[in-house]
């Protein structure tokens, strides 16, 4: 599938995250076919309950058709069932169409990593709160178990 290779996750990340119980994988299927995933995964960042989406791709068949928005909700709806306080990502700072799309969805740069993509391609630190905080939880005690969840719109 196009949008995992595009990522360069090997097919043993993938599966670890999809067996792991502080991670999921979501995908959205348009037939058969997978035409999108995200990879997400519970931590701790300062005695933080966080959530971070390690990835998002939609097959370059299907861009522009909205897949990249509902996974992304869908995402955050796992973040936020799964107790995180806040969610985190990565993005490198030329990825225009990501960072509308992030941006979008109220997520703010919090950092900047140097050369993170390759000599002269930093990389964007992004984060936007998850739920309120009175009602965090831990996730890594209570978070559900890993599981392959079909998202179709
Ligand atoms: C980023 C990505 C997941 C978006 O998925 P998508 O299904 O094409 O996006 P959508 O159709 O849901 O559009 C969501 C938003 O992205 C932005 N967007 C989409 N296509 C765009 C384009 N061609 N130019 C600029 N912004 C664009 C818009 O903000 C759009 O929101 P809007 O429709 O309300 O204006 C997809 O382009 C992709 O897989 N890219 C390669 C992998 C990647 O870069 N992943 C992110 C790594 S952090």
């Amino acid at each position: 599938m196009a949008c995992f290779s595009d990522d360069g996750l090997s097919h043993a990340v993938l599966g670890h995250y999809l067996t792991a119980r502080d991670s999921t994988i979501l995908v959205v299927r348009r037939g058969s076919a997978l035409a999108g995933f995200a990879v997400l995964r519970l931590a701790r960042d300062r005695g933080r309950a966080i959530a971070i989406i390690v990835s998002i791709g939609v097959d370059p068949e299907h861009r522009g058709n909205g897949i990249g928005r509902h996974l992304l909700r869908e995402a955050q709806r796992w973040c936020q069932q799964a107790g995180a306080e806040c969610v985190q990502l990565k993005v490198a700072q030329d990825n225009v169409v990501a960072l509308a799309l992030y941006r979008s969805h109220g997520y703010r740069v919090v950092g900047r990593l140097p050369h993170y993509y390759g000599v002269g391609r930093d990389g964007l630190r992004m984060e936007r709160p998850a739920q309120p905080a009175a009602s965090v939880m831990d996730p890594l005690k209570s978070g559900p178990a890993s599981a392959m969840i079909p998202t179709d719109r």
